[in-house]
């Protein structure tokens, strides 16, 4: 077991938030070595990044931008932080995360804790070089117009990161997910698409998997509609599966892990089948083997983005579904991650 995995086992022996606090002052701390050159099959671009290889970390575990030279240690081929919110503020109330180990699963009710816009991007400012760096937007809990807080974000970290995601589907800020409905999300990215200009940061929208099929159509439409570069599908799901096994499953919260995999799957063949082709496509939500991220790429997804899973499995994960989906892309007569994307459809 490498040490950074036996690390992430001994943290699971802790409260989450505790751990979860342990894992960041760790990162920042801890002089980890350079990660070895990625296999070139996995070199992939698309919506205006370059990336060594395409699994990345999602929002969330670095709300505050402060642990990326640790986490660029790690083999990810892009890390995105945030989510940040223009003020600081402190979230919900604790007990807010929660670890659903006999079902592989977290729920969390964080709502949006993080340190403010400025001391994000006072972090982004000291990043890493050569590390792939996006910048995931929220808006404050108790703010008038939300639309403002992320033309406040995307002003603030543009050319700071290196794409910035506008996250209108974490279910812990009350109401933040109607601005997922066409006539708000038409408000929200026209006024984005003004402030941009010319700027040529890359601009994401992180969606639910709670949405119909309909509902992601319209999402799409509007994304096109609007110069948005890739959605990111998906967030945290409200749902709980029956076959839930954790007495923690009545916490109230977003859903992630291996429950989530089949919704997130879904909403992403939902978005690859409304697009055909147009919009790139990150796949988030249960991603935990080599076999996922290949399946989800081949249901159209250019990367992939992996979060609960290493909390059970340890960094160890991430050269593990590396090496996996190269020799998967190997095996099929892949030359490219790019010439795979899309052809399961
Ligand atoms: C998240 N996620 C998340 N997403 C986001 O856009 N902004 C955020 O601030 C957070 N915060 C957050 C905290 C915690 C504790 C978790 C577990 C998750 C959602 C995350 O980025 C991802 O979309 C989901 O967790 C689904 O992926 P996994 O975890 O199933 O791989």
């Amino acid at each position: 077991m490498a040490l950074t995995d036996f690390a992430a086992a001994a943290l699971r022996r802790l409260d989450p938030e505790t751990a979860h606090q342990l894992a960041i002052r760790a990162l920042k701390m801890v002089p980890l070595p350079t990660p070895g050159a990625d296999d070139p099959v996995l070199a992939t671009s698309f919506a205006g990044l370059s990336l060594s290889n395409p699994v990345g970390l999602a929002a969330g575990l670095d709300k505050n931008g402060e642990a990326l030279h640790g986490l660029s240690r790690l083999g990810f081929g892009f890390i995105e932080c945030g989510s940040v919110t223009p003020r600081a503020q402190p979230g919900n109330p604790r007990p807010r995360l929660f670890r659903l180990a006999e079902d592989r699963a977290i729920i969390n009710r964080m709502g949006f804790n993080n340190a403010g816009l400025e001391a994000f991007a006072a972090h982004l400012v000291k990043r890493p070089g050569g590390a792939v760096v996006g910048a995931n937007l929220g808006a404050n809990k108790d703010t008038e117009d939300r639309a403002a807080d992320y033309v406040a974000g995307l002003t603030r970290l543009r050319g700071l990161a290196d794409y910035v995601t506008v996250n209108v589907s974490s279910p812990n800020t009350p109401g933040l997910r109607n601005l997922q409905g066409r006539a708000a999300l038409d408000d929200l990215l026209g006024r984005l698409a003004e402030v941009r200009g010319g700027d040529a940061t890359p601009v994401f929208l992180k969606i639910a998997p709670d949405l119909t099929e309909a509902e992601i159509g319209l999402i799409v439409e509007a994304a096109l509609d609007h110069g948005i570069d890739a959605l990111i599908v998906s967030n945290t799901t409200l749902d709980r599966p029956d076959r839930l096994m954790s007495p923690l499953r009545g916490e109230a919260g977003g859903l992630s892990g291996a429950p989530l995999k089949h919704r997130a799957a879904a909403a992403l063949r939902a978005a690859a089948a409304a697009s055909a082709g147009r919009l790139p496509l990150i796949a988030v939500g249960g991603v935990d083997s080599g076999a996922e991220a290949y399946a989800r790429i081949r249901d159209g997804a250019s990367a992939v983005q992996v979060y609960s899973a290493l909390i059970y499995e340890g960094p160890g994960l991430i050269g593990r579904i590396k090496r996996d989906l190269a020799a998967r892309l190997r095996a099929d007569g892949f030359s490219t991650v790019g010439a795979a994307v899309g052809t399961a459809r």
